[in-house]
């Protein structure tokens, strides 16, 4: 497919302060969000689920783009419209998770290298079919003593950069996702140099793999220190860290960045987005693509009780607008009084 037409994709789901909404867990992970909400991880209660984010609305105002999953592409909506189509209708367009996960690297203790590569071009095709205009791949390196190794994040890359091939052979969007994860107790100096290790090999595994920078989405995580360090870092700090490492790392032809929130919470990634895009200096859009930061508070609304079903969609708008408020940069903490 020409560039031009994977640029717009892209392009228009980041465009006007919009940004993504990560609804592609795996039933292992969805069923680890239903568990402490008390639902049981049916298939029928995870349509319903979904149902309610994507009916909700307005949200389309400020969410460009959906990541759906394997199963959840292939669900319809109450009214028994397949779900791939209703977010079209709306002018959201649909995506797909297609790697298989995280899986121990060989001769790397403690490291992961993601699954999915085998078949993938028929089930790309596929996705195509099914009204996919977009994918997601991610792979996960760990900070530690050593870590990630220099093995580590090159099979990473290579992975995501064959990933990015294929999906742009396909006429879809790959977003490209290197997360650095902040689950130890790192300092903001260590995440900062495995980003900046992470995203140095992985342009140049893109490049070498002839990926055209212009028809992709980077979802990188931020410049954050682990959740176990003491020394955390104000919203300024991490602003600052976060544009440094990607101005120098990621080419301008990058149609935008949408970040994850990777375990902060709700606010914080809010907070820290807004901190981003206050700042200046930046060639790309600076928007979110967001999971748990998007679905916390809507979860335990909903707690798997029709009855629950407006309120869930009203803390998922909530949050929605927060983040397309932080993504212009005009954010007001003061809005969070009413959620
Ligand atoms: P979180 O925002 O919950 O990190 O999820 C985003 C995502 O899609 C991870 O792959």
């Amino acid at each position: 497919m020409p560039t031009s037409e994977l640029n717009a994709i892209a392009a228009s789901i980041v465009a006007d302060d919009r940004g993504i909404l990560a609804a592609d867990e795996s039933t292992g992970t969805i069923t680890k969000r239903f568990d402490a909400i008390e639902v049981e991880s049916t298939e029928p209660n995870r349509r319903a689920y979904r149902d309610l984010l994507f009916t909700t609305e307005g949200m389309e105002e400020v969410i460009g783009g959906v990541i759906l999953f394997d199963e959840t592409i292939r669900q319809h909506a109450d009214d028994g419209t397949p779900f791939p189509a209703l977010l079209a209708a709306k002018g959201v367009v649909p995506g797909i998770k297609v790697d298989l996960g995280a899986h121990p690297l060989a001769g790397a203790p403690g490291e992961t290298i993601t699954d999915g590569l085998d078949g993938l071009r028929k089930r790309l095709a596929e996705y195509y079919e099914l009204g996919a205009r977009f994918a997601k791949w991610r792979a996960t390196l760990s900070v530690g003593e050593r870590l990630p190794s220099r093995y580590c994040v090159r099979v990473n890359a290579q992975a995501l950069a064959r990933y990015a091939a294929l999906c742009q052979e396909a006429g879809i969007v790959p977003i490209v996702e290197p997360e650095v994860l902040m689950d130890t107790d790192h300092s903001i100096d260590d995440c900062y140099h495995a980003t900046a290790r992470t995203l140095q090999a992985l342009f140049s595994e893109l490049g070498a793999q002839r990926v055209d920078l212009e028809g992709i989405l980077l979802k990188p995580n931020m410049v954050i220190p682990g959740k176990g360090n003491p020394d955390q870092a104000t919203p300024e700090r991490i602003a600052a860290a976060t544009l440094h490492c990607l101005r120098r790392h990621v080419p301008a032809s990058v149609p935008g960045i949408v970040f994850l929130s990777g375990g902060q919470s709700e606010v914080e990634a809010t907070v820290n987005l807004d901190a981003i895009n206050r700042l200046g200096g930046r060639p790309w859009p600076l928007s979110f693509s967001y999971g748990r930061a998007l679905q916390g508070s809507a979860l335990k609304a909903w707690w798997g009780e029709a009855s629950g079903v407006t309120a869930a969609q009203g803390a998922f708008l909530h949050r929605a607008r927060c983040n397309a408020a932080a993504a212009g940069g005009r954010y007001d903490a003061n809005v969070e009084g009413g959620a």
